[in-house]
């Protein structure tokens, strides 16, 4: 193994505590630096594993990034303020977590000698999209926090040499489940109001989102962790399968299929303009990525968690749009 201690920001986040404990799994020494918006449910379990240290903090603390870093073979970028609704709520923050100290912590890392910067960025970047985008598409940011994850992305493949690889990872739209869950995700948005409220509302029915399991997302973080320099370093990377593309109103059709009860309502509206269709060729011819579960396979995850009395959609915790957010102060 090239690269062995692993430093993932955000390591008890959504993604983060799934990535963590498959890196743990396959023998990676890893690092967690997280602030715990959200609680240390995701990685409660892993703090005592001897492969497994966590720090806690705030990626704006320079001391506390210094120390994040030291010894560090490469590096993967998942805290933020995560979604466009959050981002709104608290715009300083947002702004400072996921764009400034973003591009100081890439500085630091540079400096202390970190081989490899994988950042977690985002398909929604390429806003509404005209045919299918790729990774070469023009990127139209429709949200502060897309923005960010745009400049971001310029700054760290800028910032590449022949000892500091970047590569930039652009997720799909995850879905499944995760020892931190959100509900604030399409899919499990709408498989919650289909359980809950018996109804689905649809604003920008034929609106296409590509979707991705977190466990899929995960794998192609360890790919792009040990792939060959010539095929990370200086590349972007859409996560995802073309099979996976689907427009709101089909996912809300599966949903409806497995669940019966559901009404399917549409409602014409502005709110969220956000509509791309997207290919995933790149990762599969390059780095051999395949997805292991489809969004079929999420939905049925999921409504058997509930059914067994393992999850509570309703769990406010569960969103980014949780109060335990309105501690998240301006530095
Ligand atoms: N979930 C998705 O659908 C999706 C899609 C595309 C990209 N992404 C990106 O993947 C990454 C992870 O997303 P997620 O869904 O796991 O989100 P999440 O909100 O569950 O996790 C983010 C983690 O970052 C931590 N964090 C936030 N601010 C911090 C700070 N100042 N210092 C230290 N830690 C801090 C939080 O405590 C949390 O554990 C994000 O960068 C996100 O933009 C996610």
């Amino acid at each position: 193994m090239k690269n062995n201690f692993i430093l993932v920001t955000g390591g008890a986040g959504y993604i983060g505590s799934v990535l963590t404990r498959k890196l743990v799994e396959k023998g990676y020494k890893v690092r967690i630096l997280d602030s715990l918006i959200y609680g240390k449910q995701g990685i409660e379990e892993l703090i005592d594993n001897s492969s497994v240290e966590f720090i806690k903090g705030d990626i704006r603390d320079e001391k506390i990034v210094k120390e994040s870093i030291k010894g560090i073979d490469c590096i993967v970028h998942l805290s933020a303020i995560v979604g466009e609704p959050l981002c709104k709520k608290i715009p300083e923050a947002a702004k400072q977590i996921n764009e400034l100290a973003t591009k100081k912590l890439i500085d630091l890392s540079k400096l202390e000698g970190v081989k490899r910067f994988i950042f977690s960025s985002t398909c929604s970047n390429y806003g509404t999209s005209d045919g299918i985008a790729n990774e070469e598409s023009d990127l139209h940011f429709l949200s502060l926090y897309s923005e960010c994850k745009v400049h971001s992305e310029k700054y760290i493949l800028d910032s590449k040499t022949d000892n500091f690889e970047t590569c930039v990872l652009r997720f799909a739209t995850a879905f499944g489940l995760s020892p931190r869950m959100r509900f604030d995700l399409l899919l499990q948005e709408f498989i919650r109001d289909a359980l809950v409220n018996k109804e689905i509302i649809l604003f920008g029915a034929n609106y296409w989102r590509p979707l991705v399991h977190v466990n899929d997302i995960s794998n192609a973080c360890i790919l792009s962790i040990n792939g060959k320099t010539e095929k990370i370093s200086g590349q972007v990377y859409n996560v995802g399968d073309d099979s996976q593309n689907y427009t709101k109103q089909d996912l809300a059709k599966i949903i409806q299929d497995k669940i019966p009860s559901t009404k399917i309502s549409i409602v014409e509206s502005k709110k969220d303009p956000r509509n791309y269709q997207v290919s995933f060729k790149k990762i599969k011819e390059q780095l051999g990525f395949s997805i292991t579960k489809s969004a079929k396979d999420g939905i049925d995850e999921i409504i058997n968690e509930v059914n067994n009395n393992n999850l509570d959609p309703q769990e406010s915790e569960f969103s980014n749009m949780s109060k335990l957010t309105e501690k998240v102060n301006v530095y």
